[in-house]
């Protein structure tokens, strides 16, 4: 069975798409961003996958790709097309070669005209295609710069996309309107750019007169781009927090194993945010755990130590998340969230004070 995500990144609304095999759990990732490379690693560690690859379909002109960065957090490796000119893959891809994730894989077809390095990736079996900035839903990528050109892109959406079987589905690099997916039945019928009986001509006539604004991010993003995403010096990422051994959940919460607090408990301040009378129920608390609840907790910041980072806890591990929030939006910077609340606490028999049984 394919496991199958749609990701969006609102900056540059880009679509990046996560595609896995249930029973080997190996992945693919196409087209990552690179401010992304966080929330969709914490995805994959969640669902337990191992991403053997990134694959982009093209050097994008309006955001930086996470190929790299991905590389870097979870040694998966770099896929791009050899038209692309791209430096720094580990794999350059031609028409027609596949990139297998357990019994699954995608086949590369060549889809030149946004620019001359464009690929799709096509599921093995037909039923989804990678469009990247070709054949967008109901539209087409730019064909104005970067190598662009109309005619070609006009035959490798009629001869590349629109051969594949009707029913493929079509999942685009973009959308601007907040459509997710279409079909080659359905683009073949309705896109007014390059379906029905629209012609070369017609189609190079509709592009040459689009008069589409220089995108913002194209004298950053294609030169990283052409290094998959390699950054300059100086110009790196915010680094993970090193205070602790932390994990990202993929609602965006930095997230404690209690074993760890247990064992590094003089490492944070533990902030309890549950009721009075759950603080000395069953379920007791943390030694020199500060009672916050969290209703309170937004107006009392002001009595939190700062000498320290905070860990939050609760019964199960929802209510300190969103204490989290609270605190980093006070401006604490290294918050965490211990996994699972007093429950998971107490199931591991970590030490425990002020039961009240
Ligand atoms: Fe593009």
């Amino acid at each position: 069975m394919l496991i199958f995500r749609q990701m969006f990144d609102t900056t540059s609304s880009t679509y990046t798409y996560l595609l896995a095999d249930n029973r080997t759990r190996e992945a693919v990732l196409i087209d990552p961003v690179f401010e992304q490379v966080r929330r969709d690693g914490a995805l994959i560690e969640e669902l337990g996958l191992k991403l053997l690859y990134t694959l982009d379909t093209h050097v994008h002109a309006d955001h930086v790709t996470g190929a790299w960065m991905m590389k870097q957090r979870l040694g998966s490796c770099i896929g791009v097309s050899a038209a692309s000119g791209s430096a720094g893959a580990d794999r350059l891809l031609n028409p027609g070669e596949k990139v297998a994730f357990g019994d699954h894989h995608v086949e590369v077809r060549a889809t030149p005209g946004h620019t001359h390095g464009c690929v799709t990736y096509v599921l093995g079996d037909k039923s989804r295609a990678f469009t990247g900035d070709c054949l967008l839903i109901r539209g087409s990528g730019r064909t104005d710069f970067q190598q662009g050109s109309a005619r070609t892109m006009f035959h490798s959406v009629r001869e590349q996309i629109f051969t594949l079987p009707e029913e493929c589905l079509l999942f685009p690099a973009h959308d601007y309107r907040g459509l997710t997916v279409t079909s080659v039945a359905e683009e073949k019928r309705f896109n007014p750019r390059l379906g029905g009986t629209i012609c070369e001509n017609d189609f190079v006539g509709y592009m040459t007169n689009l008069n589409l604004p220089h995108p913002k991010q194209i004298d950053i993003a294609v030169p990283a781009n052409l290094k998959c995403g390699a950054p300059e010096e100086g110009h790196m990422p915010p680094k993970d927090p090193d205070w602790a051994q932390l994990t990202l959940s993929t609602a965006g919460t930095w997230e404690m194993q209690p074993t760890w607090l247990a064992e590094h408990r003089a490492a944070a301040h533990v902030i309890d945010v549950r009721e009075p009378a759950e603080f000395t129920g069953e379920l007791g608390h943390i030694k020199g755990a500060k009672l916050v609840p969290l209703g309170q907790l937004a107006a009392r910041v002001g009595e939190l130590p700062k000498d320290r980072p905070l860990v939050t806890v609760c019964r199960a591990g929802g209510r300190s998340a969103q204490a989290t929030v609270i605190l980093q939006k006070a401006g604490f910077e290294r918050v965490a969230n211990l996994t699972g609340g007093m429950l998971r606490w107490n199931q591991e028999k970590l030490p425990v004070e002020g039961r009240n049984t």
